[in-house]
């Protein structure tokens, strides 16, 4: 079982580069922003509670997505997981290693940090569209369907997503800047991290994070 974790600004492209890991290894990926926008459309509570977060730009609480994430540890069968988005604060950080030596008897593998500027991000948002059953991204002038509006993957519709607007990305930023950073150099501290540049082609960074994973 491998634990693999990529970090990184709001848009630096956490899902793009996690399909590619799953095309290629078989792995499961779990994304905690994909897992609260599913609770936000079946309208639960929890969902209603992270949404007034996520239109905010803020972070959801450390105690409603650790428990989260709690149970979806507990229900991955294939030989391995990519976290897309957890964790995102130290106390995430902290409990995460905990939750997988009781699940798994093992620590994290690897955290790729795809490291973007706040000028790649605010480009990327700009064009980006999401498919509205799995999650994956797309961009208008970056990362083209095949067809238009259409999910390459399972040919269901391509949308807007509501944190995309141009004021919510700063603010996404903002946070990221105070909550998540320090998480990169606490995983710098414990020899785990990858630093990948994440502002050249995508089939550029995938060709990167499979060199960083031959371990
Ligand atoms: P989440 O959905 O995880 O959002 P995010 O971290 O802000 O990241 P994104 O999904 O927006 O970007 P990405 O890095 O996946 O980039 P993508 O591959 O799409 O979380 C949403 C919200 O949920 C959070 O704001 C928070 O409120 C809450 N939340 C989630 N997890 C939480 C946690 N652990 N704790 C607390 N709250 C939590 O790529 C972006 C665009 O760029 C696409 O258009 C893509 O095609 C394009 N692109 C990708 N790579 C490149 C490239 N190399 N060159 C050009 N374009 C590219
Ligand atoms: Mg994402």
């Amino acid at each position: 079982m491998k634990i693999l974790v990529l970090i990184g600004a709001p848009g630096s492209g956490k899902g793009t580069q996690a399909k590619q890991i799953v095309d290629k290894y078989g792995y499961e990926h779990v994304s905690t922003g994909d897992m609260l926008r599913e609770e936000i459309s079946q309208k639960s509570l929890l969902g209603l509670e992270a949404k007034k977060a996520i239109d905010a730009g803020q972070l959801v609480s450390d105690e409603i997505v650790i428990g989260m994430m709690k149970t979806k540890l507990q229900t991955i069968k294939s030989n391995g997981c990519v976290l897309d988005g957890f964790p995102r604060t130290l106390a995430q950080a902290e409990k995460l290693s905990k939750m997988l030596i009781e699940e798994y008897n093992k620590d994290i593998d690897k955290v790729i940090y795809i490291n973007v500027s706040l000028n790649a991000v605010i480009d990327r948002m700009a064009g980006r569209l999401t498919c509205s059953v799995c999650g994956a991204s797309y961009h208008k002038i970056y990362n083209m369907p095949l067809v238009e509006g259409v999910c390459d993957l399972d040919g269901s519709k391509l949308y807007v997503r509501e944190d995309d607007v141009a004021e919510v990305v700063h603010k996404r930023f903002d946070t990221y800047m105070l909550n998540t950073f320090p998480v990169i150099a606490y995983y710098k501290h414990k020899n785990l991290l990858d630093d990948i540049d994440g502002e050249i082609e995508i089939a550029k960074i995938t060709e990167k994070i499979f060199s960083s994973l031959e371990f």
